[in-house]
């Protein structure tokens, strides 16, 4: 077989068989395939798309090409959930404990934040002493006794995935409906569960900005789930505006606390109900989503899902006083910008990109990947689309433990606009659906 036949066949549209794509990835993951003719390939794909089975055959091929974890051991459904990637995205911290409280068994890997979306991993090392490393046993014994961990992703899951994805974010094809479907479900698939919950997200801060892209990556990853034997869900979540009021890492392990508590936003908690009762219902332990609903609903509303997170955080060797007092234990910082309103009026919008942009600068996330973060810096954002504000008054602050360089407060100003009307704001309220 040669590469240069499988980039012809792509180029002019053709559908490759399993064996190619087959040779396609053993030959990324082993270097026998020169870059350049990598990259000629995933630039095909960009413009030719894949077929159902082509998508399907490529992430069974990433998903092999190194470890692949078994959580046999752990009795019961094991359901796991991703995120698509979002700004105040706290989601998993609320949700993993609430399904947890209800029953569910949820091993999770997640990632660190990169560019303007922040990562889990990063945000649960707010909390002092909090490990994200574990090793196998620890982890599988973790999920069994609480219902739930959270580590990083180890370094063999999917090596196919780190090659083609850093071929890909230099040559303009990350943004590929089939390219992003097989990366992030080859990466579900090898870490074991036997169930995912999507949380694909849409809107002005997400990867898939409208409906119609975001709908097109939930059903071609529910494709490569049917076709793989992997029972997979989706949700579209909107993310045209950062969800709930933090942005950044401690700030956002408080909020997902408050949350927890019954105090937090509404926003949060919705999506992070929605998120749970998906994962309830996959593993079986409710008999329609109405019922998940309310399981979930109850282990938030009699403080279970609280009583998660504890013991979640105790287990990994975080300081579980966190939960009584998140601002006395997480980090604070030391300095604070205002941006204030220019006007009376009302927010119409406000682009939860620029946001994410802001906390980055401010400290709260990478401009490279071994950039170290400020895990105190982000965003608080007092006002937030519809709200009324009047001229002089604070929209949002701008945190960091070090002086705040002037440009996160510029980007944070570009995120607001403001009009005369709450009807100028439009599209006020969009809220979690699919
Ligand atoms: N997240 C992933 O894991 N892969 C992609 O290609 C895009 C988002």
């Amino acid at each position: 077989m040669r590469m240069l036949d499988l980039i012809l066949k792509k180029r002019d549209g053709g559908a490759l068989t399993e064996g190619e794509i087959r040779f396609f990835v053993d030959g990324v993951v082993r270097g026998t395939i020169p870059d350049y003719q990598v990259s000629a390939f995933l630039m095909a794909v960009y413009f030719r798309g894949m077929t159902e089975a082509e998508v399907a055959a490529l992430t069974e091929a990433m998903r092999t090409s190194g470890e692949v974890l078994d959580l046999s051991v752990v009795p019961g459904v094991k359901v796991d959930k991703h995120s698509t990637g979002g700004v105040g995205d706290k989601t998993t911290l609320v949700a993993l404990p609430l399904a947890a409280a209800v029953g569910v068994k949820a091993p999770k890997m997640s990632g660190r934040g990169l560019g303007h979306t922040g990562g889990t991993i990063d945000k649960l090392e707010a909390i002092p002493g909090f490990r994200t490393a574990l090793d196998r046993e620890a982890f599988l014994r973790q999920v069994d006794a609480v219902g739930f961990a959270v580590v990083g992703q180890t370094e063999g899951l999917v090596p196919a995935d780190k090659a083609l994805y850093a071929l890909r974010d230099v040559t303009g094809t990350v943004d590929s409906i089939p390219l992003i479907a097989s990366s992030i479900m080859s990466k579900k698939l090898a870490a074991g569960a036997d169930a995912i919950v999507l949380d694909v997200k849409v809107g002005r801060g997400a990867f898939m900005p409208d409906e119609a892209s975001a709908r097109a990556l939930a059903e071609a990853m529910i494709a490569i789930g049917r076709r793989l034997g992997k029972r997979t869900h989706a949700i579209l979540t909107a993310m045209d505006e950062p969800l709930g009021r933090e942005v950044g890492n401690a700030n956002e392990v408080a909020e997902a606390i408050r949350v927890l508590r019954g105090e937090g936003p509404e926003d949060v908690e919705e999506v992070a109900v929605v998120v749970a009762a998906e994962m309830v219902l996959l593993a079986g332990l409710a008999p329609d989503r109405a019922a998940a609903v309310a399981a979930v609903r109850e282990a938030l509303a009699d403080g279970r899902g609280l009583g998660a997170f504890r013991a979640f955080v105790a287990a990994q060797g975080g300081d579980p006083a966190v939960v009584d007092a998140p601002e006395a234990v997480l980090p604070r910082p030391h300095h604070r910008a205002a941006v204030v309103a220019w006007a009376d009026g009302v927010v119409t919008a406000l682009d939860a990109r620029a946001v994410g942009e802001a906390a980055m600068r401010a400290g709260a996330g990478r401009a490279t990947k071994e950039a170290a973060i400020d895990l105190a810096a982000g965003v608080h954002l007092r006002k937030k689309t519809g709200e009324v504000v009047r001229r002089g008054e604070v929209l949002a602050d701008v945190l960091a433990s070090r002086p705040i360089p002037e440009d996160a407060v510029l980007r944070l100003r570009e995120a607001y606009a403001l009009g005369e009307t709450a009807e100028d704001a439009g599209l006020a309220g969009r809220a979690a659906g699919g």
